[in-house]
């Protein structure tokens, strides 16, 4: 395929998956909304991340944190102090960049090929704004750049509600913000994106078994999630890429168009975290270990993910383009989304024959039938071959074609989105059909 990155990024804006933001205005660089099909798409990697992390366990809870949290959690965490990237002008353009993202050797411009930059300056990335009437250094706060320290300044108070013993775990979605110095390749960097985070505390000692053991699930669930196992690989940090806080970490990339990108790290972050606010707030954040009578501040091994990658990385990975038998006996083309049935935005489609009169109401009754159970599409727009190829191209596994023999027989026809096998039913068996193989 010429160009795969670019033929994704046309299907999701086309069917309204991600669009630029404020595009009225002329767009806002790096911002995207997500329309009614990525909505349900990112719903779904959301849903399959929970169900994974914390629903199917006994040793991991919930948590949303405020975005934005005390001053001090980014001064005791290190955030104000060391969450910077290394800045460089271009001498030629004045185009800023990134100088670890700066390729070729002599590193190059990307906007103009100069090779003479300025010196490089640690540029912060957290978003500073200040909270209340009044602007003075006494009310700066900023929007949280990760999810992971509401678990930690939260950790005895999760630990005493909930009960658990070491191990347990805390999860968080939400949205969290970087004022990237180079954003780009559609949402897979952007300056407003959303993770998905989990802080597994442990009894220090246990921490390396318990990160290997992270590494493994997490990698696992990629290949759950119907991602091809060739494209992801799992890449431990080299000692200068550690983050302030990690005593080891492992990235799972995915082989992008653009190249091995990051969807997840996995970090040992040691003590650091919870030493770090127990020194700065004074408050005791050890934990009481009954069964050795003994109080120490655990290690914490996180995985933290992202709903915009993985949703990137699931539709590259979806993309096909085939040629496929017509009615006629020829040919023809058609694009699918190849989605792994938990994530398809729509998991049948109703379509009516035609929008004969009679028939609507048929097709109607038997959308009332399945939507209760799916999030379900009806169309009656087009020839039936192009309804088809519209519900394949976002991934819908079945469509459900009312016609006029269904008036009489009671029966309805199932089309499968990746055999295009069609099944004739009763109406009466549909829904118990289709929970079946959803
Ligand atoms: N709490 C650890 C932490 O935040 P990270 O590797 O900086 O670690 C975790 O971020 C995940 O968050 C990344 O693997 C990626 O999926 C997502 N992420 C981070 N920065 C992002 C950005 N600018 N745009 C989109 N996703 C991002």
């Amino acid at each position: 395929m010429a160009d795969l990155m670019e033929a994704v990024t046309s299907l999701a804006k086309r069917r309204g998956i991600a669009f630029q933001s404020s595009e009225i205005y002329g767009g806002l660089r790096s911002s995207w909304d997500y329309g009614p099909l990525g909505v349900e798409l990112r719903r779904n990697v959301r849903n399959a991340w929970w169900r994974s992390m914390v629903q199917l366990r006994d040793d991991v809870v919930g948590l949303e944190a405020a975005i934005i949290m005390s001053p001090r959690v980014w001064e005791a965490s290190g955030h104000v102090a060391g969450f910077s990237d290394p800045l460089v002008e271009c001498l030629s353009c004045n185009q800023r960049h990134r100088q670890d993202h700066l390729e070729g050797d002599p590193p190059a411009c990307p906007n103009c090929g100069g090779t003479e930059f300025t010196e490089s300056k640690p540029f912060n990335l957290m978003f500073q704004t200040n909270m209340g009437p009044v602007q003075t250094d006494e009310s700066v706060a900023y929007l949280r750049p990760e999810t992971a320290q509401g678990m930690f300044v939260d950790f005895p108070l999760v630990q005493s509600v909930s009960r658990k013993k070491l191990p347990f775990g805390v999860a968080q979605i939400g949205k969290s913000f970087r004022n990237e110095i180079t954003p780009g390749n559609f949402f897979f960097r952007t300056r407003e994106f959303e993770q998905m985070e989990m802080e597994y505390f442990v009894k220090p000692g246990t921490d390396e078994d318990w990160f290997s053991y992270w590494c493994d699930q997490r990698m696992q669930w990629y290949v759950d999630l119907g991602i091809r196992k060739e494209k992801l690989r799992l890449r431990p940090h080299e000692p200068d890429e550690l983050a302030h806080y990690a005593k080891a970490a492992s990235d799972v990339e995915y082989e992008f168009p653009f190249g091995w990108g990051e969807l997840e790290g996995i970090a040992n972050r040691t003590d650091f975290d919870l030493r770090a606010h127990q020194e700065a707030s004074g408050e005791d954040l050890t934990y009481f270990d009954q069964e050795h009578d003994e109080r120490y501040l655990p290690y914490v091994v996180e995985p933290a993910g992202g709903v915009d990658r993985t949703l990137l990385a699931v539709l590259v990975d979806a993309y096909r383009q085939q040629e496929v038998p017509t009615a006629k006996g020829d040919t023809e083309k058609r694009t699918l989304l190849a989605l792994h049935n938990d994530l398809a935005p729509i998991k049948v489609a109703v379509l009516p024959l035609s929008r004969n009169e009679t028939l609507a109401p048929e097709a109607r009754a038997v959308f009332d039938l399945v939507k209760p159970h799916w999030m379900c599409d009806y169309d009656d727009a087009g020839s039936i071959g192009r309804r088809y190829r519209r519900q394949d191209e976002v991934g819908t596994p079945f469509c459900i074609t009312v016609d006029f023999d269904s008036m009489q027989d009671r029966q309805i026809t199932v089309r499968d989105r990746d055999s295009m096998q069609q099944e004739r039913l009763p109406i009466d068996g549909v829904v118990a059909y289709l929970a079946e193989r959803l």
